[in-house]
């Protein structure tokens, strides 16, 4: 189970996705959908992708009523993807209705996983928007034992987490960790970064790479310079 680079394919349409993805003549990464691309193109857009024998992430931050997350994720469980997501904040009955939706009448399921908190969020504002007043590092901590125990499979968070969560919710329950930079490029809005091989060495199980592949000047080289840090 795991240790792949997926690629973020954050791109507004397809032709800038097919563009990329045209590139990659050897191999097949793991690719991110995520909300721009698939409000922009539809279910469509994933297909494709999977047809051309990608594995995929579709990352759509479900959350709403368990009724309706249900639904939701018995609709995209036809899409074939191999992992999707939700927000633990939904709550345990939320989790628990997006599982019983997303598996398929042979027992089959994408892996399913939660976002926490979104880093995005500090302190601050989780303390005045949100009336959360614990340390934001143990509120994320509860979260991921909260996702474990309703029965998902992992959680994003910063690498930096990733050994912390292992520790509480044991080595199988995965990691999805962006927030990547090779140790000579650029930071971009990113704040809390690791490297590949740091990554790796934390015991992330899938990294997310964005920006230092696809705005490379070899987004070819730059993903096997990713896979040879992190996989080999
Ligand atoms: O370009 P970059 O490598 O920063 O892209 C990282 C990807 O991971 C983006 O698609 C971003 O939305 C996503 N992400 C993130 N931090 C989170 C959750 C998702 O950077 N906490």
């Amino acid at each position: 189970m795991g240790k792949d680079v997926i690629i973020a394919c954050d791109f507004a349409s397809r032709e800038q996705t097919m563009n990329f993805l045209d590139k990659f003549t050897e191999e097949k990464p793991f690719v991110k959908i995520g909300m721009e691309l698939y409000y922009a193109e539809g279910p469509a857009i994933v297909k494709e992708i999977k047809a051309r024998g990608h594995k995929i992430f579709l990352d759509l931050k479900l959350h709403d009523i368990p009724n309706t997350v249900k639904k939701a994720m018995s609709v995209l469980r036809n899409l074939d993807v191999d992992i999707t997501n939700l927000h633990a904040a939904g709550t345990t009955a939320m989790m628990k209705a997006a599982l019983e939706g997303l598996t398929r009448p042979d027992g089959t399921r994408p892996l399913l996983i939660a976002v926490t908190q979104l880093t995005s969020t500090d302190q601050e504002s989780m303390e005045r928007d949100l009336l959360i007043h614990e340390p934001i590092d143990e509120v994320v901590m509860h979260y991921a034992e909260t996702a474990k125990n309703a029965g998902l499979d992992g959680i994003v968070c910063s690498p930096l987490e990733a050994g912390k969560v292992h520790g509480r919710c044991g080595e199988n329950f995965l990691t999805i960790t962006p927030g990547v930079r090779f140790a000579d490029g650029d930071v971009g809005d990113q704040k809390r970064v690791m490297t590949p091989a740091a990554a790796k060495e934390i015991g992330s199980d899938y990294i997310v790479v964005g920006r230092p592949i696809t705005q490379a000047e070899d987004p070819v080289a730059a993903y096997r310079r990713c896979v040879a840090e992190f996989c080999d």
